[in-house]
């Protein structure tokens, strides 16, 4: 479990398939990541089970409230296949946009990565247009590697063009002195 001022980041639970539901059925949350809204509360438990409920993922449980308003996790694939590497990712609920939330998230999710886990590096991508994205991984301090074009999204059975950045641990370790 980890935790930041306003928020819990804990594994994700089969009886959180509700909240999760509420959040992902919403066609601005998941299409513009790669994936398609939730049909249902089973939907959202089986895929909690399939895809959520695996290491380095955790549900972003708002104190205020205890419940999960979105997800965010170290993963690892085609771009970050060494075990000294992992991909980032989020999303979060509608209602909670703008504030901050998973900047906050993953800040304490990235410090855990360099810190507890000795990652050397954390990817981060977007696709084209998703400007929200971009700009999170902007005020985390990621940079710009280069753009893949016709990315498979087999999810969404087409093809988009794809952003990758980066942030090494060194230049993590610099951020933080330079903050401090
Ligand atoms: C991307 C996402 C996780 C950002 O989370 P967040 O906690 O709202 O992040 P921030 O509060 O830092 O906002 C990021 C940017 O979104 C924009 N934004 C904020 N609130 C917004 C709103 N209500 N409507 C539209 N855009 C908004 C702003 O440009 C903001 O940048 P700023 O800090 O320069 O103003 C969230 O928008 C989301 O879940 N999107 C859908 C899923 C997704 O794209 N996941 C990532 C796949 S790569």
């Amino acid at each position: 479990m980890l935790e930041t001022e306003r928020l819990i980041l804990r594994p994700w639970v089969e009886t959180d398939a509700e909240a999760c539901y509420q959040y992902a059925r919403d066609p601005r949350v998941g299409p513009i990541a790669g994936w398609p809204p939730h049909t249902s509360v089973a939907y959202s438990r089986q895929i909690i089970r399939d895809a959520l409920m695996v290491p380095e993922t955790y549900a972003i449980v708002l104190k205020a409230t205890g419940l999960p308003i979105g997800s965010i996790g170290l993963h690892h694939n085609d771009l970050a296949e060494k075990d000294d590497e992992a991909e980032l990712g989020y999303w979060l609920g509608v209602p909670y946009w703008g504030q901050g939330l998973v900047p906050e998230a993953a800040r304490e999710v990235l410090r855990h990565a360099f810190e507890d886990l000795r990652l050397a590096r954390v990817w981060c991508a977007y696709y084209e247009g998703n400007e929200k994205s971009r700009r999170v991984q902007e005020k985390l301090g990621f940079t710009y590697q280069w753009t893949t074009q016709e990315v498979p999204v087999p999810q969404m059975g087409e093809t988009r063009t794809g952003h990758v950045n980066l942030l090494t641990r060194v230049a993590w370790l610099a951020l933080q002195s330079a903050s401090a």
